[in-house]
């Protein structure tokens, strides 16, 4: 590997913002705390907990989708998006945990779904109530059907949890009538963002949220929203194998940019400190640049990196295109190895590479771990935002042994869905050994817990010097007091044997800290870069005079 430095001048001014290096806790508020004992998480329980986000050394948490809902797709089919659903609370609630949490110096970014809503959704009873031809029915992407009697879809477009993406309703009158857009879930049709109603209420719930003190929002399938014209056919039967490739005709269309530039309008009312962060699903990472223009939205979550295997050349190449594709428009890059949508990192690490982000299989689990350990040292040694999944820092594995009555994926159930397996990254969170749920909460929760569970509780790690609760608090607690860690968009390579990363990023007050990660079944020598601070793994680490030894599947943190 060659040395070099990947840096330049970016074109648009940098400012010190606390989200350009900020780390992000994802909390998905079913599977996080229960207080009332449903079995479901709730804004209660998250409020509980704050204290050990607050302890862990995050900056700021994004809570997944807590509105009124059917829950077809885990809230994320919203039927009120100014309502907090009761399963999780009332707005009392989560005016409470926003108090507290900003009480605690931590900040809140909520999810905002804008590319459908739920099919219980006012609108969308009222269009279908409206029939045929109705103003009310523009809202969303009603068209007749093919054939002699509109017996067929609209066109061929499948829905992301398999299936057609069409479904046909029935008219008042009785009759078999006109289909109706879902890029998900049938619960969930497709709003028409070319309709001026649909941003108008956007904007409006922005603002009631906003004015609610919160810090930002999360904004789903952002990429999704704008349609090509016509809704042409795509004329592949293996569609979700396209997904990613700029000519879907439903995603990453160039018109959704007007959209957010209008929406940041909005949001720079309120001060230059509230952020969106895009789930944009790009072919690439320079079309995911286009969503972060410096009118347009913060941050993206960068899919490329999570979707890297641990192999050293793939990620030197997605670590060096993702600083390099965000550079001209001046946004922070981010990383991010899980959510709730893929395999957890400690399991797709466990298996082979190839895999994809959705596996069913638990691999070799103390590989996994081992290389989960040593990814997220990687991870926060690069400059820019990161984004942790709630578990993540107990180093918890995919929980791949649900019976399938357990499962409450919508994508599971339906035929051909590329991502069927979500349950297993959100089971409900062990914070004690023993109890009903393992201190989820007084009584059992909505998915099964695994048998061993409580071991990895957040009580089973605490102060445990190796466990991976403290690995984390302490790379958390040293980019804490090491702010150039995170900052900029510098990245030096060092030379490095085949298989390891090797970069040194300035530490501030002259400080210099080298991060080197073996991707490896091996050790590895390589020269000496100091003393160590902080390594993910507890193994020996021989060093001599001006060379050490690696660990296999380890990251180290030198002074
Ligand atoms: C992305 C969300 O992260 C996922 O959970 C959801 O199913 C889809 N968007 C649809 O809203």
């Amino acid at each position: 590997m060659s040395q070099h430095t990947v840096n330049s001048t970016p074109e648009y001014p940098v400012s010190t913002d606390w989200w350009r290096d900020a780390v992000i806790y994802q909390v998905y508020p079913r599977s996080f705390a229960d207080a009332d004992g449903d079995g479901m998480g709730d804004l209660k329980g998250i409020r509980s907990r704050l204290p050990y986000l607050s302890d862990l050394g995050i900056d700021a948490v994004w809570l997944s989708p807590f509105y009124k809902s059917p829950q077809a797709d885990a809230g994320y089919d919203v039927a009120d998006y100014r309502t907090v659903d009761p399963m999780f609370g009332d707005l009392a609630d989560a005016e409470h945990l926003i108090r507290d949490a900003h009480d605690l110096g931590l900040r809140i970014i909520i999810d905002v779904v804008p590319n459908h809503v739920s099919d219980q959704h006012a609108w969308f009873q009222q269009a279908l109530g409206a029939g045929p031809g109705s103003p009310l029915r523009k809202r969303f992407h009603f068209q007749p059907g093919r054939g002699p009697n509109g017996e067929r879809p609209p066109n061929d477009w499948e829905s992301i949890f398999g299936g057609s993406a069409w479904s046909r309703v029935t008219e008042p009158d009785g009759s078999p009538g006109e289909w109706y857009l879902h890029l998900f879930a049938p619960e969930q049709p497709d709003l028409n963002w070319d309709h001026p109603a649909v941003d108008d209420e956007f904007r409006s719930t922005l603002r009631f949220w906003l004015d609610r003190g919160i810090d930002g929002f999360r904004v789903d399938v952002a990429h999704g929203l704008v349609k090509a014209q016509g809704l042409p056919d795509i004329g592949s039967r293996d569609q979700l194998k396209l997904l990613g490739n700029d000519t879907m005709p439903f995603f990453d269309q160039d018109g959704v940019h007007e959209i957010y530039r209008g929406w940041r309008t909005v949001l720079d009312e309120y001060g230059s400190e509230r952020i969106f962060v895009a789930e944009a699903w790009t072919p690439t990472v320079e079309r995911t640049a286009l969503y972060v223009r410096p009118d347009e939205l913060h941050q993206a979550f960068n899919f490329h990196y999570l979707s890297a295997y641990w192999d050293s050349d793939e990620l030197k190449d997605v670590i060096d295109s993702s600083l390099q594709a965000m550079r001209p428009v001046g946004a922070p890059t981010t990383w991010v190895l899980s959510n709730h949508d893929v395999t957890r990192h400690t399991t797709r690490f466990a298996n082979p590479a190839g895999l994809g982000t959705q596996i069913g299989a638990a691999g070799d689990a103390r590989i996994g771990l081992r290389r989960a350990r040593a990814a997220v040292l990687l991870m926060l040694a690069l400059p820019g935002s990161a984004y942790l999944f709630q578990g993540e820092e107990l180093g918890l594995p995919d929980v791949v042994s649900l019976p399938d009555e357990a499962r409450q994926d919508p994508s599971f159930h339906r035929a051909d869905g590329q991502d069927g397996l979500r349950d297993g990254c959100r089971v409900p969170l062990p914070w004690a050994v023993d109890g009903p749920s393992c201190g989820f909460g007084p009584a059992g929760s909505w998915l099964p817990q695994p048998a061993d569970w409580g071991s990895l509780s957040v009580e089973a790690q605490q102060e445990r010097a190796d466990s991976t609760l403290e690995l984390y608090r302490m790379a958390l607690a040293l980019r804490r007091q090491h702010p150039a860690l995170g900052a900029g968009d510098r990245i030096e390579w060092l030379d490095a044997p085949q298989g390891v990363l090797a970069f040194r990023r300035s530490a501030g007050d002259g400080q210099e800290l080298v991060c080197t990660a073996n991707t490896t079944g091996e050790p590895v020598r390589i020269g000496r870069h100091g003393r160590i601070k902080l390594a993910s793994t507890a193994d020996a680490v021989q060093i001599g005079s001006n060379h050490a030894w690696l660990p296999s599947d380890s990251t180290i943190w030198w002074v």
